[in-house]
């Protein structure tokens, strides 16, 4: 059976550096033989996490999130750093997909436990987002997802990209060794694969 892999970026922005990153990292994962599902977290409409409206109207696009990030055995995210840290739109859409589904235990974490991702961080910086990622494996890793060892970083973004091609030699050569890490690892550990 082939991997199912979630794509998506911690930017909502049009003309996103980071999304035309997770843009390339999803085509290197069909190349290697994954299904990838490219979403817009925007799409979703998620408010702020919020307990009493998790308890009294958990919202729709927050389940879809959810229900998709269950169906999926791994992740590719590529995300700015904000402020040093992970964005907050990065940050409420873990969180909401984070949550149990109806009559599931809370410590189930059907979305995220034994699952593989891949982090990824374009940033107009010189240091490429490394404390957004470094933060970013710290909360995958606290929800049980494996994340590869690479780190993908792309410094100085506004000169890094040639339209939707990545032409900084040293991200655009590792990216494709990530993805497929990503790929050979989801496979192996994913617990709907290996059921
Ligand atoms: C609120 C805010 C905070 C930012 N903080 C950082 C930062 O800490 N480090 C950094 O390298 N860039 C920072 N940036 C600049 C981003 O690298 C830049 O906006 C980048 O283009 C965002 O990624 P995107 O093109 O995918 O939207 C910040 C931008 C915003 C809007």
């Amino acid at each position: 059976m082939t991997a199912r892999l979630l794509a998506f970026s911690g930017s909502t922005r049009a003309g996103s550096f980071n999304q035309r990153l997770v843009d390339i990292a999803a085509q290197h994962a069909r190349d290697a033989g994954a299904e990838v599902t490219e979403i817009r977290l925007k799409d979703f409409a998620l408010p702020l996490y919020d307990e009493d409206l998790e308890a009294h109207a958990f919202p729709e696009g927050a389940a879809a999130l959810r229900d998709l990030f269950i169906a999926h055995d791994g992740f590719l995210i590529a995300s700015p750093e904000y402020n040093g840290g992970v964005t907050g739109v990065l940050k409420n859409a873990i969180d909401w997909a984070s949550r149990p589904s109806p009559g599931q235990p809370m410590t189930t974490l059907a979305a995220f436990r034994g699952k593989v991702a891949g982090v990824m961080s374009a940033s107009i910086s010189p240091f490429g987002g490394l404390r957004g990622i470094i933060q970013l494996r710290q909360i995958l890793g606290t929800i049980q997802t494996v994340v590869a060892t690479e780190n993908i970083l792309v410094p100085l973004a506004t000169k890094a990209f040639d339209g939707p091609a990545l032409t900084d030699p040293m991200p655009a050569q590792l990216l494709p060794v990530m993805v497929k890490r990503v790929v050979r690892m989801a496979t192996a550990l994913s617990p709907r694969l290996n059921a």
